[in-house]
């Protein structure tokens, strides 16, 4: 018995060795598969949160070394951060820009050393061609599309002559905040009903979209009817000052927020929010595979949009999954 246990044991190792010679060599278990270069604009919000720990896990998933940088919403630890990528040489950089301009020294360095740049989440504007590999991000122009398209839906169900719109904005010269202002726009002009009162920047902060709020009520009172707000984080700072000014969000005052986290999602099915419109921070697993493709020197997609939707009082709000952001 005891033989032939021994001679079973010899047939498996000898086996098992020679399948991890197929294929030819084999892998050094302590050498990363990439090493890519990350910096994360900031942690402003949930979602900025959520895509931090998304990008980690997928990394992590693959056996991909992550080197991470939080700019701490400013440029320059951004461009900071890619400079020690570049001095790091590693495989692939990724970056996430707080705003669209000022890119262009540091990504022709990034070039001369021969590193591929991906943008993710938000676009640049740049003169130069070829400095960026591709732009991984939602399509935030549609985002405000979608917004604008739920608020004429609104109007012509509540029967209304005239809107009142504030608008609390996004991190000036961003492309979200660009991107979901020009779409809101473009789909309201021809509505003569709608018109934007004003619009405030609120930085993508709680903190701020309370105090825009605070200001907004004071300035405009009882003639606002819609709060455009560009992010859920605004949004949940907005709703407080609302209710402390007399108000009921939800009713008196129509409430449309940008991102889908769990948090505003809870509270569009309490009412006192009537539209989220999604944007998924969920980027990660698109950023490894592209730079696994471009670390092996293949070709990648320009540009690469998740699919999103909207979530809002016109739906049937108890079929909405936890949202994990
Ligand atoms: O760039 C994406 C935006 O940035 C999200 O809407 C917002 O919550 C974040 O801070």
């Amino acid at each position: 018995m005891k033989r032939k246990v021994l001679v079973l044991f010899i047939a498996v190792t000898v086996l098992m060795t020679a399948l991890s010679g197929c294929g030819g060599q084999k892998e050094n278990q302590n050498e990363p598969k990439l090493l890519l270069g990350f910096s994360q604009l900031g942690s402003e919000s949930a979602w900025r949160i959520g895509n931090t720990k998304d990008i980690e896990t997928q990394a992590d998933l693959r056996g991909i070394s992550l080197m991470f940088e939080n700019a701490n919403q400013k440029q320059e630890n951004q461009i900071a951060a890619i400079r020690r990528f570049i001095a790091y040489k590693v495989d692939v950089i990724a970056f996430s820009p707080i705003v669209e301009e000022g890119w262009d020294n540091v990504l022709m360095e990034a070039k001369t050393a021969g590193i591929p740049v991906i943008l993710v989440d938000r676009d640049i504007k740049t003169s130069k061609a070829g400095l960026t590999a591709c732009l991984i991000g939602s399509d935030f122009y549609k985002e405000g599309v979608m917004a604008a398209e739920y608020l004429i839906r609104k109007a012509d169900s509540l029967g209304l002559e005239q809107v009142n719109i504030v608008e609390i904005t996004g991190t000036e010269n961003s492309t979200p905040m660009r991107q979901r202002q020009a779409g809101f726009m473009d789909t309201l002009k021809n509505d003569n009903r709608m018109r934007v009162i004003a619009s405030v920047n609120g930085d993508f902060l709680k903190s701020r979209g309370a105090e825009c709020m605070k200001h907004l009520l004071e300035t405009y009172g009882e003639t606002i009817d819609v709060v455009f707000s560009h992010n859920d984080e605004m949004t949940l700072g907005a709703l407080p000052e609302i209710e402390r000014a007399g108000y009921v969000p939800g009713k008196d005052i129509i409430i449309i927020s940008i991102d889908g986290g769990q948090e505003a999602i809870d509270v569009l099915k309490s009412g006192k929010i009537n539209c989220v419109v999604e944007c998924t921070p969920k980027l990660g697993r698109a950023l490894m595979e592209t730079a696994m493709k471009l670390k092996a020197g293949g070709e990648v997609e320009k540009e690469i949009h998740p699919e999103e939707q909207m979530f809002s009082d016109e739906t049937d709000l108890t079929r909405i999954g936890p949202r994990g952001y």
